[in-house]
């Protein structure tokens, strides 16, 4: 059965579904997440409501064990790509959407919002582009780049957006790691202006 976002209070369960399926160090990171979200959501004119679930929902499978993944994606009838097959917690975002879409009846944009948290897309809106700044300049992010994003995400969301997708893409590279086709695309999107 699927509960509907009028009728019954989504976000507080999914909440505490958040709650129960992550350690306090995560969830304390997810609601950081939603406290910077509901922040832009307000500065760029977004629905708080569907920013707030979106940013509860986005880790909601993060501590899964690598064969959690694959039982998920069977269940959902997902085929995951070579680097997800070599690297199951990357479909955490996918996974969590999934799950959250079987059990409520989650908006579109919320729903990508998760689903792409990890790698962003080029066509997410301003809900899943908050959701990626968000989830890479919570307070809790202590680096460098976090605090100075954090600022800037409120005059230029759209830069900032981009900003973050380089950053995930120069990780990746350092740590030898593969780079998410989809990354790409939302760099190579850029308008390459100033
Ligand atoms: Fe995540
Ligand atoms: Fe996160």
């Amino acid at each position: 059965m699927k509960y509907n976002i009028e009728s019954n209070d989504v976000l507080s369960q999914i909440k505490e579904l958040t709650k129960k399926f992550n350690s306090i160090k995560r969830y304390i990171h997810i609601k950081n997440v939603e406290s910077l979200a509901v922040e832009l959501a307000e500065r760029f004119d977004v629905s708080p409501e569907e920013v707030s679930i979106a940013a509860y929902g986005h880790d909601l499978m993060r501590g899964l064990k690598d064969c959690e993944y694959m039982e998920y994606c069977r269940l959902y009838n997902y085929h995951p790509s070579k680097i997800e097959i070599n690297r199951p917690i990357l479909l955490h975002g996918k996974i969590s959407a999934m799950y959250l879409n079987s059990k409520f009846d989650i908006s579109p944009s919320c729903y990508n919002a998760i689903y792409w948290h990890v790698s962003g897309h080029i066509n997410l809106d301003l809900t899943g582009k908050i959701i990626v700044v968000s989830d890479f300049c919570e307070i809790g992010r202590t680096h460098e780049e976090a605090t100075i994003f954090r600022d800037e995400a409120f005059q230029n969301l759209e830069k900032v957006y981009l900003k973050v997708i380089k950053s995930k893409i120069e990780w990746a590279l350092k740590k030898n790691r593969p780079i998410i086709p989809e990354s790409i695309e939302v760099w190579n999107s850029n308008s390459w202006e100033d």
